[in-house]
């Protein structure tokens, strides 16, 4: 491809690593994309004729339609997606294919594609998260009211509600779609056009191609366009802040799903058995959910890790980009759907959350907050007064309402009989009604201006 500075073809050495086409034919419909966008600038600008421009486009489809298909002859020799493209161009419409690649380069060509291709994975990626909070929100609607423990160091803490638990994660899946939104608005600028480096000599319109790929407008800059690969970047820093949640939902899942827990019964769907126990019902989508970070965040490292210290502009480290992308793109997907499965098929267990919600003495900052309102006792005094009754209760082996009245004014002189009504857990959650509180008539306020924004 290189015409006539070369003698002598390249090692076999050199074409085993200089060629990317094994992974990046992915970026094959981008790549055309690209191409009948650039050619139609060409021919509108003059720059080659209507007629170049038409044998040009029926080629491509042609090239597209052959590689979809499965019968398009992949070539190592022609190292990556665009040059096989245009090769194979060039066999079927002969010498029009020669002026394809007038005022472009392979370095804006392949961040084009690149970009294109990791926008829709971006769009995919928003409609998967928008899944997952729907489900989400549907398990929220349906349990707003169930008690269950909330823990903190994963010993129980307060009561809160199931509502309000699948609440939390709709928050954080909800930052993750702002997160996947603000990057698809940033990065959608067009390098097309920037050619090698420098821009190019020829009258081309880059609002025009631009516009037709759905770029907001062309990039600024010729030389940061073509050596941008933060669209990649942030697109894996998104993907790995979402893994991340996913890996802490999915790791709730695997404790909820004890026989030591019953929080959630998974679905047949979405477990799987044991070769050899035959009781075993294990929670492999939840746990292959918690380890997909593993890979999503490898890759997010990895490219950092390319494009520290590149120089301006084009460097052939950036071809190392794509296999990351997309194994972390395919994984990410993966996850988003799993776990939109695995959480509308799930069951919650409302009397094992119910069983548990009062144990471990959870309502114990309601009797020190009842002492604080009702007898005008400093929150500190009535931390430790509560402590003591907890001690005790845990000697006896029962719980705080299972104290008799006698042996809490043994601690305290001035408690009354109306301590009961705040030690039962219902009356504990509806009393958290501080805005974003477990108290369920907060959590449908959630719920309803969640309903909102996926409306809108
Ligand atoms: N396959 C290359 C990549 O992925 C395309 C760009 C090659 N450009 C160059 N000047 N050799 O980065």
């Amino acid at each position: 491809m290189w015409g006539g500075r070369f003698a002598a073809g390249p090692d076999a050495i050199m074409e085993a690593i200089n060629a990317s086409i094994g992974y990046d034919q992915r970026m094959a419909a981008q790549d055309i994309a690209g191409s009948r966008a650039h050619a139609a600038m060409l021919a509108a600008t003059g720059v080659i004729t209507d007629n170049d421009a038409e044998a040009i486009r029926e080629g491509l489809l042609t090239v597209l339609s052959e590689i979809d298909n499965g019968t398009f002859q992949f070539s190592t020799a022609l190292e990556d997606i665009h040059m096989n493209v245009e090769a194979r161009l060039k066999d079927i419409i002969g010498e029009p294919a020669g002026r394809l690649h007038t005022g472009r380069s392979r370095n804006d060509q392949v961040a084009t594609d690149f970009k294109l291709w990791v926008r829709d994975q971006l769009d995919a990626a928003e409609a998967g998260l928008l899944a997952l909070i729907k489900a989400l929100l549907a398990q929220a609607e349906a349990g707003a009211d169930w008690v269950m423990p909330g823990f903190t160091h994963l010993q129980v803490a307060q009561p809160v509600t199931w509502g309000h638990h699948m609440m939390a994660y709709v928050e954080m899946f909800g930052r993750d779609l702002s997160r996947v939104r603000d990057a698809r608005a940033r990065m959608n600028e067009s390098p097309l056009g920037a050619a090698a480096l420098a821009g190019t000599s020829f009258p081309i319109d880059r609002d025009m191609t631009a516009a037709a790929l759905g770029f907001d407008r062309p990039a600024a800059n010729s030389l940061d366009a073509v050596s941008d690969r933060d669209f990649a970047l942030e697109f894996l820093s998104a993907a790995s802040i979402c893994a991340v949640h996913l890996s802490r939902f999915a790791e709730e899942l695997v404790i909820w799903s004890t026989a030591q827990f019953r929080f959630v019964t998974l679905s047949d769907r979405f477990s799987t058995g044991s070769s050899i126990m035959p009781q075993k019902k294990n929670p492999d989508a939840a746990e292959l959910i918690r380890a997909k970070v593993g890979r999503i965040f490898g890759a997010n490292t990895a490219l950092m890790m390319v494009m520290k210290g590149l120089p301006l502009a084009y460097s052939k480290d950036m071809q190392e980009d794509k296999e990351q992308v997309f194994d972390a793109a395919d994984n990410w997907m993966l996850a988003l759907a799993a776990m939109e499965g695995m959480v509308k098929d799930m069951t919650a267990n409302r009397d094992s959350l119910a069983a548990a919600a009062g144990s471990g003495f959870s309502t114990a900052t309601d009797l020190a907050d009842w002492m604080v309102r009702v007898l005008k006792v400093p929150f500190r005094d009535a931390h430790h007064v509560t402590g003591t009754l907890v001690a005790m209760a845990e000697s006896r082996g029962c719980d705080l309402p299972d104290l008799s009245l006698e042996n809490m004014q043994g601690v305290h002189a001035g408690i009354t009989d109306d301590i009961f009504s705040v030690l039962g857990v219902e009356n504990s959650v509806n009393s958290r009604m501080s805005h974003g509180g477990t108290a369920p008539a907060q959590v449908r306020q959630q719920i309803a201006r969640w309903t909102e924004i996926l409306k809108a």
